[in-house]
């Protein structure tokens, strides 16, 4: 053995064994070490989360369904986050970009599947389909164990706070602009009425947003039309027929 096996085997036992406190000072620094090298490069790699086009910031609308959304905790029983699986894409469509749920706060990926994913819901269905099975779901879906909502549709919508939302979703990077701030509630009013004046200024704050009348009820603003409003947007901001995923960076 050579005379440097032996004083590391002399360091081993006679400093490191038959002493608990510097063994593990010895496992703190390796195990830290192995967390840095792992997380640190996520700090500063642009890849980490790539720019995909297409994805924005909720309106007003779509971000107060998501509240209630989360109120109900729609969560416990629904994910949003569609795996890289064959099986999955097959279901569901492209498999989730993590630029997806960039403005999530907090993110709704979930961690049980009672019902499908949601990921890719928007569009799937028309507004009609969508009140019909959150008022009775067992009317579309005879074999459903989901609950029902009814009371969506008669809860008219407390927006009166729909700035603060907005704001506290700024405070944890949204970039929800002052504008978009100062102008949230007529946003969200105009994007339930089609007739409204504000329809361009709210395509400009965020393009592509679906403006109708959600819940079939044109005269007023209930919880069902921003639960739907919520629906009908998930998984359609990006466009997939133009979409190429960038290859990460160790392999360009
Ligand atoms: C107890 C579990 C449970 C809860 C809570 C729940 N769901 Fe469901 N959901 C299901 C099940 C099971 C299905 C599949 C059968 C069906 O379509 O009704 C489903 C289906 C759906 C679908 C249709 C998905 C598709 O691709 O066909 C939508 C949309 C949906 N749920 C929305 C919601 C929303 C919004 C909430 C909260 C207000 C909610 N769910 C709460 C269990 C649940």
């Amino acid at each position: 053995m050579a005379w440097h096996n032996r004083l590391l085997n002399e360091f081993h036992k006679k400093v490191l064994e038959q002493n608990s406190r510097i063994l593990t000072l010895g496992i703190v620094v390796v195990v830290s070490i192995g967390g840095l090298v792992e997380i640190a490069p996520l700090f500063y790699l642009n890849s980490t989360i790539e720019e995909v086009e297409g994805v924005r910031p909720y309106s007003p609308l779509e971000l107060m369904g998501r509240q209630i959304y989360v109120r109900e905790g729609c969560y416990n029983c629904h994910s949003q986050m569609i795996r890289p699986l064959r099986d999955e894409v097959e279901r569901y469509g492209h498999y989730s970009l993590a630029a997806e749920s960039m403005y999530d706060r907090p993110f709704q990926w979930g961690s049980k599947r009672t019902g499908p994913d949601l990921a890719r819901v928007g569009g799937k269905y028309s507004d009609e389909w969508h009140r019909d099975h959150l008022i009775d779901p067992q009317s579309v879906v005879p074999e459903s164990v989901m609950p029902p909502y009814a009371f969506l549709a008669d809860a008219a919508l407390d927006y009166r706070l729909i700035e603060n939302h907005l704001t506290v979703n700024r405070t944890f990077g949204v970039p929800y602009s002052e504008e978009m701030i100062a102008s949230a509630r007529s946003d969200l009013e105009a994007q339930v009425d089609p007739f409204s004046s504000g329809y361009d200024d709210l395509l400009a704050r965020y393009p592509g947003a679906q403006i109708r009348d959600f819940d079939g009820d044109p005269s007023r603003i209930t919880e069902m039309d921003a639960l739907v409003a919520y629906l009908q947007v998930l998984g359609t901001m990006v466009d997939f027929s133009t979409y190429e995923a960038e290859a990460p960076e160790n392999q360009r």
